[in-house]
C-alpha cells in the first residue's frame, strides 16, 4: 500500500495533508525518512513512524453513525446519497459498509464497519441481536397490540415475526412506542405495526445488541466505536 494511503487511513488527514506531513521528514519507514507518497509500504511487516511515534495498522474500521433521512443504507446508488458518503476519505478508503439497512426515512443507529465476518454474525437470524426503535405512531397503540407482539404477528406475505417487546409511552391519536425486535425483516417495524391496523410516522433506531446510539452525535455524524463498545459487541454483552 502506498505511504500516503496508509497515513490517511491511519488519521494522518487526507492525502494532501499527507503529502505535506511527508515533504516535513517527519515519515520514516524501518528508521529511514521517507518523502515521496508514491512509496509503498507493507503495512503488516515495515515499522512506520510520525515524528518518532510508531503507527499500528488496523484492518478494520468500527464506526457508528446517527443516519438522517434521506440517505440509503447501501454502499452506493445511482440517485441518493449513501451513508458512505457522508464518510470522510480516511475512512471510505477502509471501504466500509452499513451492517443491515434502514430505510430511506428512518433516523439512528447505523453500524458502518469493514468487518465482513462481525457483520454477519450481527445480522444472522439465528443469533438473535435485539433492535430497539422509537416510534411515533399514527392511531392509538394499546396494550392489546403489545400482547400480539409479544406472541408474534402475521406480515403481508405471510411471514409471522419471532416475540417482540412493545412498550407505550404515549398512548393517543398519536402514539409514541418503543419496540425491541430480533430480526431485521424488510421494513419490519412498519409491517408490524401495519399488521395490526396502525401506521409509522417516524422511525429512530435506538440501539444494536449492546450500543446505543449516541446522543452527542448530530444526524449525519459518527464516530469510532470506543474499544470496549467493540468488545462488547464481538462477545454481546
Ligand atoms: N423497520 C422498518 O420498518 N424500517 C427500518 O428502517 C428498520 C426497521
Amino acid at each position: 500500500m502506498r505511504i500516503d494511503k496508509f497515513l490517511s487511513n491511519m488519521g494522518y488527514g487526507s492525502r494532501k495533508e499527507v503529502k505535506v506531513l511527508l515533504k516535513s521528514k517527519a515519515v520514516e519507514v524501518n528508521g529511514q525518512a521517507v518523502r515521496d507518497p508514491k512509496v509503498h509500504v507493507d503495512e503488516t511487516a515495515d515499522i512506520v513512524t510520525v515524528g518518532g511515534e510508531k503507527v499500528d495498522y488496523t484492518e478494520f474500521i468500527y464506526l457508528l453513525m446517527n443516519k438522517p433521512q434521506g440517505v440509503i443504507s447501501a454502499t452506493e446508488d445511482k440517485y441518493d446519497q449513501t451513508v458512505i458518503d457522508l464518510l470522510g476519505e480516511a475512512e471510505q478508503n477502509f471501504e466500509p459498509f452499513p451492517v443491515g439497512r434502514l430505510d430511506k426515512d428512518t433516523e439512528g443507529f447505523l453500524l458502518i464497519t469493514n468487518d465482513g465476518k462481525l457483520a454477519h454474525e450481527l445480522l444472522s437470524p439465528k443469533k438473535h441481536v435485539d433492535k430497539k426503535y422509537f416510534a411515533l405512531i399514527d392511531g392509538v397503540v394499546t396494550e392489546e397490540d403489545g400482547d400480539a407482539f409479544r406472541r408474534g404477528v402475521m406480515l403481508d406475505d405471510g411471514y409471522v415475526t419471532k416475540p417482540a417487546v412493545l412498550e407505550i409511552l404515549k398512548s393517543g391519536e398519536q402514539s409514541e412506542i418503543q419496540l425491541t425486535i430480533t430480526e431485521g425483516k424488510f421494513h419490519q417495524v412498519k409491517r408490524m405495526f401495519q399488521s395490526v391496523g396502525k401506521e409509522v410516522t417516524y422511525l429512530k433506531r435506538l440501539s444494536m445488541g449492546p450500543l446505543e446510539l449516541d446522543p452527542n452525535l448530530q444526524l449525519g455524524e459518527y464516530r469510532h466505536l470506543a474499544e470496549e463498545e467493540l468488545e462488547a459487541l464481538k462477545q454481546r454483552k
